[in-house]
């Protein structure tokens, strides 16, 4: 597989993503190449990062002031107590803002990481090394950090970009299948915003990716992802505008996340596959989105037997909870929800949509 180069735009703080199998064994000697002054490096992981990958991040370093932090798994860590803990350790070691910290795990350790290095002395050096299919073509570009408070989820953040993206396709082995579903929500979701042509790749190529089994393919789906969300977020860094196109299928989703308590019976990717199905077949009775791009829609998530029935997530007295949670969100304005509708595969727009026109009777339908 060959080396794979991209480059988030932005004025002073544009940063390479790079794609390559086993690019984590030499991961020290691509961060030397951004950074030139770093003398001290911090790992930050957490427990369920197989330690094969540490121990190969670690040997790539050439430096011996080299520090790692192992911390729990999970959407639990990304708080105020982890960006303490994360903090802490810096201090101790006299970190300043020319040395480094890497993130070497999921979107979770990428996300807390990416926190404490923003406030660290007001920021010093971050890596992304993604290790997530998720992470890999989403949370680990862009720059948003952020951490759960008690008021909810991502309440806490920042804009934070790193100085490299260090994708590496063959430390995706070790996931679940669930956990590359979840990853393969965000892939599906570039293709349905904002490109046609990787959504037909996708119906001929879908299989093959979610079972790992060429890592060229998976490569392929990866760099277009990052090339999507790249273009994205060098037009909106902000989220004042285009950015939020990127949050097709996801307002449905947080409503079925918050009301799952953000537990492990449904993951982010998993809402966001639900979410995006019925936002398509909004956009199909808004008479945005023609019945026949629907049905090939539809039909990819049979093929890859991917479930989108929220009968099999909620009972229908709990309609009124989705509802009430989405009357809550930061979109609404007035007896409206602005919600990202695709007009066709391949092209995506706001749209203010009544809530008891279209929100409940959706909702509803679900259950019929
Ligand atoms: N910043 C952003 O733009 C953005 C975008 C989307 C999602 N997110 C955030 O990302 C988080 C979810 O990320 P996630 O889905 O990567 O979850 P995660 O970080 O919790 O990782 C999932 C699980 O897989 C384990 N894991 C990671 N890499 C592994 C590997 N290669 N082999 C085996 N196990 C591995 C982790 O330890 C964890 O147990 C959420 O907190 C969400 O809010 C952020």
């Amino acid at each position: 597989m060959k080396k794979i180069s991209l480059k988030v735009n932005l004025k002073n703080n544009s940063y390479p993503i790079i794609i390559g199998e086993n690019i984590i064994k030499n991961s020290g000697a691509e961060i030397i190449k951004v950074i030139k002054k770093t003398n001290k490096f911090l790992i930050v992981t957490d427990k369920n990062i197989p330690k094969i990958f540490i121990k190969s991040v670690l040997q790539s370093i050439k430096s011996k002031r080299k520090y790692l932090l192992i911390l729990n798994a999970g959407e639990n860590t990304k708080n105020i107590k982890y960006t303490e803990t994360i903090l802490k350790k810096l201090f101790n070691h006299k970190f300043s803002r020319d040395d480094c910290v890497i993130a070497l795990g999921g979107g979770v350790i990428g996300d807390l990481t990416g926190f404490a290095a923003s406030i660290f002395k007001r920021g010093l050096n971050l890596i992304q090394i993604p290790t997530t299919l998720l992470a890999q073509v989403d949370s680990s570009i862009g720059g948003k950090t952020g951490i759960n408070s008690v008021e909810g989820k991502n309440m806490i953040g920042t804009f934070y970009q790193p100085k490299i993206v260090l994708i590496d396709p063959s430390t995706l082995k070790t996931l679940s299948k669930r956990q590359i579903i979840a990853g393969y929500a965000e892939i599906l979701k570039y293709a349905l915003i904002m490109n046609k042509p990787f959504f037909k790749w996708l119906k001929i190529n879908s299989q093959t990716l979610i079972n790992l089994t060429n890592l060229n393919i998976v490569s392929h789906a990866i760099k277009e992802s990052c090339k999507a969300k790249a273009y994205v977020v060098a037009k909106d860094e902000k989220e004042k505008n285009l950015r939020a196109i990127l949050n097709f299928g996801h307002t449905f989703g947080h409503a079925f996340e918050a009301l799952k308590k953000y537990s492990a019976t449904l993951i982010h990717g998993e809402a966001v596959l639900y979410g995006m199905m019925i936002a398509s077949e909004l956009s199909m009775k808004m008479k945005m989105l023609s019945e026949e791009e629907f049905y090939e829609i539809r039909n990819l998530y049979h093929l890859l037997d991917i479930n989108y029935d929220i009968q099999n997530l909620f009972k229908k007295s709990e309609v009124n909870k989705i509802f009430e949670f989405m009357k809550n969100d930061k979109k609404i304005s007035g007896k409206k929800i602005n919600l990202i509708l695709l007009k066709k595969i391949g092209q995506a727009k706001i749209v203010p949509a009544d809530l008891n026109k279209y929100i409940k009777p959706i909702l509803n339908s679900q259950f019929n």
